[in-house]
């Protein structure tokens, strides 16, 4: 028999955690073995709605469940928001290359997320820090619009108190309580903690976001293939075989989504 590549396997969504007013984390029990690697994405059907890309923000050792952190962005997204515990939906993949882990043993690992973005960061960190002793120390520099807007509100002052961790975060607009940076994201990456010689930045968030942070990474002297983005199009098969995810000379789904700026520079709609 021939296998069908788009066909889901069964999941339940077993808990959702509202993260801010737009976005939520769904905890996903799969019906069936279900493996990835941090930065590798799924396709999640709803059910008479559609399919949509999303990357797992769990940790990867934990097999028995998937969490995906999903901002309400439109069609689909709107309705899972609106959808309750115990349904069922699909998961396919996983697709795409993830982060290469081997190569950013013994470094200064520097993550860089923008809003939502911190989603498959979360998956990248806890797959470090189970095996911390691998890296030379992890500095997290997070940027979201205003205090109500951060995610992971418990797990980032968690995060910010294991050895070799540094975590800044900073908000575009501050409230009467907020204590903490207030600017855009690259107003906290100077003078950074981090040994340019044996340094690696990962970032992901908006275009634009991604943008300026790696202006300023290459500004305070980063190497092209140094820089890790995670980059997104709008997707369909997952699979290298629509090209809906062209990117220059790239397919996002088969070659990414995570690319470094030395292998996208020269692409001229990068930031589109
Ligand atoms: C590899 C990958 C991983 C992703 N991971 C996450 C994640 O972890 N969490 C999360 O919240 N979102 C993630 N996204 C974005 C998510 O896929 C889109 O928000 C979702 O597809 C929108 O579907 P919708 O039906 O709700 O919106 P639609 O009704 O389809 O569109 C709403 C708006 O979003 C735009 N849009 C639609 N699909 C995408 C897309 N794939 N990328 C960018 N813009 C899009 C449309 O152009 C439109 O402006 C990821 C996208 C990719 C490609
Ligand atoms: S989504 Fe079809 S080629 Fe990438």
């Amino acid at each position: 028999m021939i296998k069908n590549i788009y066909k889901p396997i069964e999941a339940t969504i077993e808990d959702i955690i509202t993260e801010t007013a737009n976005i939520k984390t769904f905890v996903l029990k799969p019906k069936e073995k279900f493996e990835f690697k941090a930065g590798q994405f799924i396709e999640l059907t709803l059910p008479g709605m559609g399919e949509a890309p999303f990357t797992p923000s769990s940790d990867p050792n934990i097999k028995e469940k998937i969490d995906v952190t999903i901002m309400k962005a439109g069609r689909i997204t709107t309705s899972l928001h609106s959808a309750g515990k115990n349904i069922s939906v699909g998961i396919r993949g996983p697709y795409g290359k993830g982060y290469p882990l081997e190569k950013f043993q013994g470094k200064d690992i520097l993550i860089v997320g923008g809003g939502v973005g911190l989603a498959p960061l979360r998956s990248l960190l806890l797959s470090l820090f189970a095996e911390i002793e691998k890296y030379n120390k992890i500095v997290l520099r997070y940027g979201a619009r205003s205090p109500h807007d951060i995610i992971y509100k418990e797990l980032i002052p968690k995060w910010a108190k294991l050895d070799r961790v540094n975590v800044m975060t900073t908000v575009d607009v501050g409230d009467d309580k907020w204590q903490g940076n207030v600017g855009l994201i690259t107003t906290i990456l100077k003078d950074l903690p981090v040994d340019l010689k044996k340094a690696v930045a990962i970032v992901c968030g908006p275009p634009v976001m991604m943008k300026f942070v790696s202006l300023k990474l290459l500004d305070v002297g980063f190497k092209h293939g140094d820089i890790y983005l995670s980059m997104e199009k709008n997707m369909s098969c997952g699979l290298g075989k629509c090209g809906h995810c062209r990117l220059g000379s790239f397919y996002i789904c088969r070659d990414g989504p995570v690319f470094t700026y030395e292998q996208l520079k020269d692409t001229h709609d990068i930031w589109d």
